[in-house]
């Protein structure tokens, strides 16, 4: 077997060999393990040649951006541009109900700014950044068509909006892919060893279109959003608080656009409809729902009633995968 650590000494060599001494590389972090951990595996080979982007695209978890821009600059020292595109997003998703179309205009609003990015840093440099890093793991290579079913985009084929191959011909940007060869413990394991936080290792994976597959309809309409928000951290705190989130694959809220009729403080209301959603799962292929114990439940619920405005009803999807995905869009 091998160990972490000589993975850790070779990768590095490899990159340094690979970028030599003058080229420039970029990375998109999404928030999420892998391109964190291939991240920092590349800042240490490279230094301040390495330049991040994270993109708020108004559709990011409670307190995300705050959360995740604190360990890339506080735990992890990375070169990170935050860019506040939420506008940017926000305006092309109003009106917009169809799921597909959704994921489309999000792939490709992160092309166009990923695009801006590069083509501005490549100003400032006086020479374009030569090459892009990419958290595939090895799962991703293997994997080359989506399993059969509904006929929607698998997680693989829709990282493809982070791909060279949907982006401009003219940027010719080469791939580094420290991560390849590794399944997704390894690259914890990697990640421990370059002091990635342990709870940041271990988070729940998230989709690239954000709460926009949570919020079931127009992402913008009313408060949606705001909404969605403090119900998942209500929700993900008390799954937290209870000592399960580490048995769990992922957990999450999902917005309805229903209302349904309540009796709230002596009022009679008519607010909406949230629901519930937690799965156990290897590979997010196949997926189990998660019984929580009645009293979780009941507790997670009048918690979401009693302190998130506009919400009178919680409901927990009990389907498992197949025949429902994970995601509700
Ligand atoms: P589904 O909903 O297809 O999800 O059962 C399987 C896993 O993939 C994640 N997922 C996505 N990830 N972009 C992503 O990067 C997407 O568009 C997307 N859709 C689903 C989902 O959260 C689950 O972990």
């Amino acid at each position: 077997g091998w160990k972490m650590e000589d993975i850790l000494d070779e990768e590095i060599k490899v990159i340094k060999g690979t970028v030599g001494t003058d080229d420039h590389v970029i990375c998109a972090l999404s928030g999420g393990v892998d391109s964190t951990v291939a991240a920092t595996l590349v800042h240490k080979a490279i230094g301040d040649r390495l330049h991040c982007v994270f993109v708020d695209n108004g559709l990011l978890r409670y307190k995300e951006r705050e959360r995740v821009m604190e360990t890339f600059e506080r735990d992890l020292h990375l070169p990170v541009t935050c860019v506040d595109a939420r506008d940017q997003f926000l305006s092309k998703l109003k009106g917009v109900v169809d799921p597909e179309m959704k994921r489309k205009i999000i792939g490709k609003e992160f092309i166009a700014i990923f695009d801006a990015f590069a083509q501005d840093l490549g100003n400032k440099l006086g020479k374009k950044p030569a090459y892009l890093v990419q958290g595939t793991l090895y799962p991703d290579v293997i994997e080359s068509c989506p399993p059969p079913g509904t006929g929607r985009n698998h997680s693989h084929t829709i990282k493809s909006h982070h791909n060279v191959g949907g982006l401009p011909k003219d940027m010719k940007l080469k791939l580094i892919e420290p991560l390849k060869l590794l399944f997704k413990d390894e690259v914890r394991k990697l990640g421990k060893i370059l002091n990635v936080p342990e709870p940041f290792l271990k988070r729940h994976p998230f989709p690239g279109p954000g709460l926009a597959v949570r919020v079931l309809g127009d992402v913008t309409e009313g408060n949606a959003l705001d909404i969605l928000r403090q119900v998942d951290e209500i929700f993900i705190q008390s799954i937290k608080d209870a000592g399960l989130y580490d048995s769990i694959w992922q957990a999450f809220a999902v917005f309805l656009p229903v209302k349904s009729v309540g009796v709230q403080g002596d009022q009679r209301t008519h607010s909406h409809v949230v629901a519930l959603r937690a799965v156990t799962s290897q590979d997010g292929m196949t997926a189990d729902w998660y019984n929580f114990e009645h009293k979780f439940l009941d507790d997670v619920a009048r918690k979401i009633c009693n302190s998130v405005r506009g919400v009178n009803r919680v409901v927990q999807d009990i389907t498992s995968k197949p025949p429902s995905t994970i995601e509700w869009e």
